[in-house]
Order: C-alpha cells, then sequence, then structure tokens
C-alpha cells in the first residue's frame, strides 16, 4: 500500500504512522512550576539527539504543563519508564489541573535531584538532569503552524540506580525499559542482541 499522509487516504482504521515509527522510547519529564509545584509526564516524541554534548529532545503536542514549566524555569528530568512503573508511567498522562501533582495522582515519590530544581522519580532506574536550550514551534511544509513544540535540553547530569550497572554497561535489559508503539501498544525490552560496526566513529 502507499498513502499521502496530508490525504489521510490509507483506508485503515488508524493512521499507521506512529506504530511505523516504533517503539519510541519515553521520555517521562518532571518539572516544576514557576510556583514549585512538581508535575510529572511521559513524551514519546522523545529522543536523544547528540551525545557531546548530550542533548536530548521532547515535542509536545500543543502547549501542556510540561512545556510551560521549563518555559518558566529552564529545568527539567527525564526519567526512565520500566515494566515495573508501566501503570504509574500511563497514569502521569491523565490531565490533571495546573499545580495537581501527578506524583501524588500516581503514588510515586519525589527523590530530590542534585544539579537542578525538578525532583526525580524515586525508584526509576535512571534519570538524567536537564537544562533547556531551547523550544521550537514546528510549522509543516506548508508554512501552517502545527501546533507542536520541540523542547531540547542539555543533559546535564545522570544518575543510575546501581543494581543495574552489570559488567560496566547499563543493563536495560534488566531495567526492562518500556518504549511506546502505536495504537495501545507498547514493548519491553527483555532480550539484547550484539552486532559489531564494520568501521568507523560513535
Ligand atoms: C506513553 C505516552 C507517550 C506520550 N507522548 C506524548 C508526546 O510525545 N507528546 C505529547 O504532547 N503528549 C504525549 N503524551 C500525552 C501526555 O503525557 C499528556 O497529554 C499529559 O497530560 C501531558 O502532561 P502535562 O500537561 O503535565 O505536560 C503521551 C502519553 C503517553 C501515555
Amino acid at each position: 500500500m502507499f498513502y499521502v499522509p496530508a490525504e489521510g487516504d490509507h483506508g485503515l482504521p488508524h493512521d499507521p504512522f506512529k506504530a511505523i515509527v516504533a517503539p519510541r522510547p519515553i521520555g517521562w519529564i518532571s518539572t516544576l512550576d514557576g510556583e514549585g509545584r512538581p508535575n510529572l509526564a511521559p513524551y514519546s516524541f522523545f529522543n536523544a539527539i547528540a551525545s557531546n554534548p548530550h542533548i536530548i529532545m521532547f515535542s509536545s503536542t500543543g502547549r501542556k504543563h510540561s512545556l510551560s514549566n521549563i518555559e518558566a524555569t529552564g529545568e527539567f528530568v527525564c526519567n526512565l519508564a520500566t515494566w515495573e512503573f508501566r501503570d504509574q508511567m500511563n497514569q502521569t498522562s491523565a490531565t490533571l489541573a495546573e499545580g495537581d501533582n501527578e506524583f501524588d495522582f500516581a503514588g510515586l515519590s519525589p527523590l530530590p535531584s542534585r544539579l537542578v530544581k525538578p525532583p526525580r522519580v524515586a525508584g526509576a532506574a535512571a534519570a538524567m538532569e536537564c537544562r533547556l536550550l531551547k523550544t521550537d514551534p514546528i510549522a509543516g511544509l506548508d508554512g501552517i503552524p502545527s501546533g507542536s513544540i520541540v523542547v531540547y535540553g542539555e543533559v546535564v547530569g545522570i544518575h543510575i540506580d546501581e543494581r543495574f550497572i552489570r559488567d560496566g554497561l547499563f543493563d536495560m535489559a534488566a531495567a526492562r525499559t518500556i518504549a511506546r508503539c502505536g495504537y495501545m501498544d507498547y514493548a519491553v525490552v527483555d532480550g539484547l542482541f550484539r552486532m559489531k560496526r564494520p568501521s568507523g566513529r560513535g
């Protein structure tokens, strides 16, 4: 089959785009609002885009609390979503009133961060403390604003639960990292395979 996304002529019950660009890692973003109230929400339009320095991005479909908090404070934490926290992660996607606390709502405890003010999720296998680089509203080819705003942040500190350091490596199969697929589907990392690059860097 072939379809033109702008025409929506896929003829399927749902646009398969998000099932094709999958699995997507989940940035489980904690922030503080201008009054210091915590907020936590998952974002799967999320990825690492540079490693020197470490830079990550996520995209907010419309203006949401995480975006406005980051604009207000310049800081956020990206917690790793794992199998153990799948239900809580999902619960923190609920739309709560501004200032209502998703940590409490999902039964999670906040832990202080080291270099930034927003807390991290207690028990998370890893958490990355980030400072805002820029926000970038994205327009389509027609020049019309898509309504999505990309947030770029530099990772200034990384916490790892040492239970998941094995032979000097972060063992994501032991941490059971989860990822977003299309529809209502998720993937869990419970197996890895290895390949050596023929040559080259990185
Ligand atoms: C697994 C998962 C991934 C999500 N990814 C995104 C995303 O990439 N962008 C987005 O705008 N919303 C995404 N959402 C929805 C937000 O989490 C939801 O709108 C949330 O209420 C936003 O919270 P906030 O207003 O506190 O930032 C996702 C939800 C789930 C469950």
